[in-house]
C-alpha cells in the first residue's frame, strides 16, 4: 500500500494543494463566507483545527494574482 503524505505543519493553502498531500477539501466554506450576512465571522476552534489554512484559502480566492486552481482530480496548480 502506498504511503500517504500528510500536511503536518503546513500553513499555506497553495502548499497544501500543490504539495501532493492528502487534504480535506473545504472550498465550500468559501460559499458560506460569501453568503454570510455578518460583518464579522468569529471562529472559536482549538489549535490545529485549520483556521489559518482556511484563511489562506480565502486569501488565494479573493486575490486574483495569488490564484490557485484545482484540476478535476483535485490536484492544485498555480494559475
Ligand atoms: N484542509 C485540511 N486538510 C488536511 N489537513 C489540514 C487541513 N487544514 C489543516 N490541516 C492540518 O492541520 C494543521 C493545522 O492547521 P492550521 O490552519 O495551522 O490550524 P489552526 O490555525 O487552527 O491552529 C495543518 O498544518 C495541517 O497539518
Ligand atoms: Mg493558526
Amino acid at each position: 500500500m502506498a504511503a500517504h503524505k500528510f500536511p503536518d505543519g503546513v500553513k499555506d493553502y497553495r502548499a497544501l494543494v500543490t504539495g501532493g498531500y492528502r487534504f480535506v477539501d473545504k472550498t465550500m466554506m468559501i460559499r458560506d463566507v460569501c453568503e454570510a450576512d455578518d460583518m464579522v465571522i468569529l471562529c472559536t476552534r482549538p489549535r490545529w483545527f485549520g483556521k489559518s489554512i482556511n484563511l489562506s484559502m480565502l486569501d488565494y480566492y479573493f486575490n486574483r494574482e495569488r490564484a490557485v486552481t484545482l484540476d478535476s482530480q483535485g490536484h492544485g496548480a498555480a494559475a
